[in-house]
Parts: structure tokens; sequence; C-alpha cells
């Protein structure tokens, strides 16, 4: 892959395809993580004297405009964080866009609208995301592919317009890239990945490629409660993928075959319904043993036995992968396990890592120090891809 130093940026138009992908409230950003981590790479760029075009897709929109996904808070974001001004187009390739980058001097730097709000961006079509990636590229001179967290699709910004343009990949991709591959090549042992999260049908694919290289899997979130019932467990109430039992029951017999060790939660936190996140008003959780969550109970969170249990089984890891919150820790009920899994990666003399949105937004919500860890993804779906060994589309296309 090139690098911004093999482009020659000076005096050019630069579009940057950034992760600005991070998690509203009413407008407010709740967590600027990713924003902080596109900073580098523009800041280097209007530096060196570049007209920097950023670009990103923010939430699913349905590929028209929609004012809860506008890009406007997180061009203000990166503006305070940049130290500079930051103009913002309110529309992606029509005339606010030409006339606000056609407004850029060398070193100043502009943010288009939410790429989703034009359906060429996302299109399955590859003639509809081609004149799309043909809008984009008219606005540019090179392209600089930044965007860690959607490298995992096959977008007209992330996979169809680096192939318009002279391209090359921006500082966040080579240093998420080079951490990913301490986990694919030549890992340290025991390698041990905690997945949790909502569904397990998200984490398939992984489990799968992590059956053949970790040596313990922990299971938390959502997800765990699908295991659970695969082994014959009453779950109450809790989250059930009921069609994905045959999948893990699959798994569960591959890694007893193969020596992974699979460990799920001894107790969960339950409580008879799902708590109010937007007033965060106290529930009544009860703690239970998790191979019998009585009925009408769902587990909201790993109780504190799987906390230690957790805790001692990463204490002597040599690498350790995390992906997916152990429970609700939006709400500061069932926030507790999540809390002991951050707190146990840190005081683990292990290389860790912290893959994805929720994860990563979790330990900074929870107010722990990111240098703590080894490393912070801001790739969620896009971690899982790569250690799951398939071609991602978005570095595919910087490679040549
Ligand atoms: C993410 O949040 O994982 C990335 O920004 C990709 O978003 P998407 O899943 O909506 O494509």
């Amino acid at each position: 892959m090139k690098t911004i130093d093999d482009l020659g940026v000076a005096g050019r138009r630069v579009f940057v395809r950034a992760d600005l992908n991070v998690p509203l409230d009413s407008g407010t950003i709740t967590d600027d993580g990713r924003i902080r981590a596109a900073v580098p790479t523009i800041g280097r760029l209007a530096e060196a004297g570049a007209r920097v075009i950023v670009a990103s897709h923010l939430g699913r929109p349905k590929g028209a405009p929609d004012p809860r996904f506008s890009l406007a808070p997180v061009a203000g974001r990166l503006g305070e964080l940049l130290g500079r001004e930051v103009a913002f187009a309110t529309d992606t390739v029509g005339e606010s866009a030409k006339s606000t980058v056609g407004a850029l001097a060398d070193g100043q730097v502009a943010v288009l609208e939410n790429l989703r709000f034009n359906a060429g961006e996302t299109s399955k079509d590859d003639a509809e995301r081609g004149a799309f990636a043909d809008s984009l590229a008219a606005l540019a001179d090179v392209y600089v592919g930044d965007g860690f967290g959607a490298v995992h699709r096959r977008h007209a910004s992330v996979y169809d317009l680096p192939a318009r343009l002279p391209h090359a990949a921006g500082g966040l991709i080579a240093t998420e890239v080079g951490v990913l591959r301490k986990l694919t090549d030549d890992v340290e042992r025991p390698y041990a990945v905690v997945l949790g999260g909502a569904k397990v049908s998200d984490k398939l694919g992984v489990i799968d490629h992590l059956l053949e290289r970790a040596d313990r899997i922990l299971v938390g979130g959502g997800m765990a409660y699908t295991f659970l019932k695969a082994q014959g467990h009453e779950i109450g109430a809790s989250l059930l993928q009921e069609d994905q039992i045959p999948a893990v029951q699959g798994y569960l017999k591959r890694a007893e075959e193969r020596g992974v060790e699979f460990v799920l939660p001894v107790d969960v936190v339950a409580a008879a319904g799902f708590p109010d996140l937007s007033t965060k008003a106290p529930s009544e959780p009860v703690t239970v043993a998790a191979d019998a969550i009585p009925s009408g109970l769902m587990g909201l969170d790993i109780g504190p036995r799987s906390q230690e249990l957790y805790a001692a089984k990463l204490a002597d890891a040599a690498t350790v992968f995390w992906n997916g919150p152990m429970g609700v820790f939006e709400h500061p009920d069932y926030a507790e396990g999540t809390r002991a899994v951050a707190q146990a990666l840190i005081d683990s003399p292990a290389f860790t890592v912290v893959g994805g949105g929720d994860s990563a937004a979790a330990v900074r919500i929870l107010g722990f120090d990111e240098e703590a860890f080894g490393h912070i993804s801001t790739g969620g779906g896009a971690s899982l891809e790569y250690l799951e060994g398939k071609t991602l589309p978005g570095l595919a296309a910087l490679e040549d």
C-alpha cells in the first residue's frame, strides 16, 4: 500500500474517506473516539498544504437526506480537535459540495455531508455505485483511505472511488492493520478472545475462524444466552436466537474436540424487563445462576462470579482480543460485567486489543484510560472480518 508520503499532496484536493460514524444522542456526540482517531491524518494533510475534503457515513440513513444523521455536529467537533476552521458542505456531490471544495485554500479542511444521503454510496448495483464514485472523484485529485471502520463495506467511497484516483492508505489504516496482523500471524499464546454483544449471528464467522486459532473464547453479552440455551439451560426471558442453536452446539463440540476452552457465564444479573436507557432510572436487578434463570427474568449482564472467572482466564494470557460488551453497559445497573472485563484487560500483562464500536465506546464511556490498553480499534465489523481472514474491499482497493 502506498502512504501519504508517496502521493505528493501540497496544493492538491485530497479526498479523505474517514469513519466518523460516532454515536449521537439527539444530535450530541456521546463518544468522539473515531473523530479523534481521524485527526492525525487530516491534520498532517492540512499541514502539508493539501486542500482536505473529509467524507464519511454516519448511521444507516436510507439513501436520502435525513437530518438525524447529519455530519454537521461531527464537523464542528473535528474543527475543535484539529484547532482549525472546518467548512461544512450540506450535500455530498451537489452545489454545496462543489462550492465548498472550490473555496478551499491550501491547508484548509472541509467535511461533506453524510455519504449515505446518496443511494449510490451503498448500492449493490455496480453502475449506480460507480456513478456516485465518478461524482465524488470529480471533487478531488487524490484519495486517502483512512476509514478503517468501513473497510469491510463494498461502498462507493470505500471501494469504487480509489480505483478512480491516485490513492494511498492513511496512518490510521496502517496502524490498525499493523495491530490486527499481530492477532493473525504469529500470535503470542495463550491467546484469549472475549466476545460479547447482542447477537450470536453477528459473530458466527469469527467464532468459526477463532476455533482454529484461539486458546480460550469467553462469551458474554446478549449472545451468551443462546449458548446457555444450547447447553440445555433455562434462560427465562433472555435474548435468544433459537435458529442459531444448532450452529452454537456445533461450535461447542468443535471447541471440545480441539481443546479450545469455551467460557460461559456462571451467574448473570437479570431483571424483569429491559432498563430505561434514556432516563437510566434505577431498575431492580437480581443476580441468579446462569444455568437456571427464572422464567420472566432476562439476563442483562454477567454476574460477579463470572466477572472473577473471566478476569482469571485473562490474567495469564499473552494476547487478548475483546469485541462486544458483556451487558447493557449503558445502564449503571448492568455495566459491571463490561467494566470488570475492561479492568481485567488492563491488569493482564497481555497485548490487549479492544475491537469495535461498542466495546471501544464502552471503555471510554466507563471512564477508562485508553492508554491502558494495547490498542483500541476504530473498527467493529471491520476488525472482526479482518480476523476472519476475509478480503476487505476497502483494503484491497488500496493495494495496487
Ligand atoms: C461501524 O460502525 O462498524 C462502521 O462505521 C460501519 O458502519 P455500518 O455497519 O453501518 O456499515
